[in-house]
């Protein structure tokens, strides 16, 4: 396994939480120090919401400038704006509503109420993603001389399904399979609902920083195999790399088939 990746365990589900919610406002506030802005990309899930939740209980959520931090999704569920599926009104009643964020830096994938089809919504967002791109590499003076089409990712945060699924490409899918492409429609999820869009593992892989964040035994036998280098079609959890550092954010439970050997524990 290469240096860059590094698998934490955490005594429980809440610690898991509040400690990455620390580790991500502490990212973004050192990002912030160094760039002005910070992008991060957020997950649906339990642990990726609930991370949101410790976000927005945290005291030193007040020293991050909400209003440079540049806000994406992994995937969504493809279904009407005001489902309770919708993993941006997740984030948005665990954290978004309750921090001045810039509503133009917040960019949610399209509901199948407000576009005329799963398509129109993947297009949609691979034109936001490829815009803010263009943006930030006319900005950056030494941006590299092929034009990105996402821009950068700082943090990227991704939930871990039970069959190694990460956002929503899922084992021997289209989706996982998915290449040249920023962004994929999925429409037959084996996790409810069934349609949703998701970025692509190359975008995802394009991030500075993957934080994969999962808990409970359920997701054990994921973990295992996501980190004992399988194939990323069947296994995406083992594709996912992130271009600086891959981390492994797990509760005891999780974390109950890996080697220690592999373990880096923080307590
Ligand atoms: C989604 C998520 C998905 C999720 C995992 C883990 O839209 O469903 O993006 O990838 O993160 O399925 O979810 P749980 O932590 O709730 O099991």
């Amino acid at each position: 396994m290469s240096s860059n990746v590094r698998v934490t365990p955490h005594p429980s589900f809440d610690v898991l939480a509040a400690t990455t919610a620390a580790r991500l406002i502490t990212r973004l506030l050192d990002v912030q120090g160094d760039r002005g802005e910070a992008t991060v990309v957020l997950t649906g899930g339990s642990v990726g919401i609930a991370t949101l939740r410790e976000v927005a209980k945290s005291p030193a959520r007040l020293a991050v400038d909400w209003g440079k931090v540049n806000i994406w999704f992994g995937d969504e569920r493809f279904v009407e704006t005001n489902s309770p599926d919708r993993n941006c009104g997740q984030a948005a009643q665990a954290l978004l509503d309750q921090i001045p964020v810039d509503p133009a830096r917040v960019h949610i994938m399209a509901a199948s109420d407000t576009v005329a089809s799963l398509d129109e919504a993947v297009q949609k967002y691979a034109a936001e993603l490829a815009a803010a791109a263009k943006t930030e590499w006319l900005k950056d003076d030494d941006a590299p001389e092929q034009e990105p089409v996402v821009p950068r990712f700082d943090v990227l945060l991704l939930g871990l399904g039970p069959d190694a699924h990460i956002a929503s490409l899922f084992p021997d899918m289209a989706g996982i399979r998915t290449k040249g492409v920023s962004v994929v429609g999925v429409t037959n999820s084996p996790k409810p609902p069934a349609s949703r869009v998701s970025l692509t593992l190359e975008t995802i892989n394009s991030a500075q920083e993957i934080w994969i964040v999962a808990a409970g035994a359920d997701k054990a036998a994921a973990v295992g195999l996501g980190l004992a280098g399988a194939n990323e079609v069947q296994v995406p959890a083992s594709g996912a790399r992130g271009l600086v550092k891959t981390l492994w954010l797990l509760d005891e439970a999780a974390a109950a088939k890996v080697p220690s050997a592999l373990m880096r524990r923080e307590n």
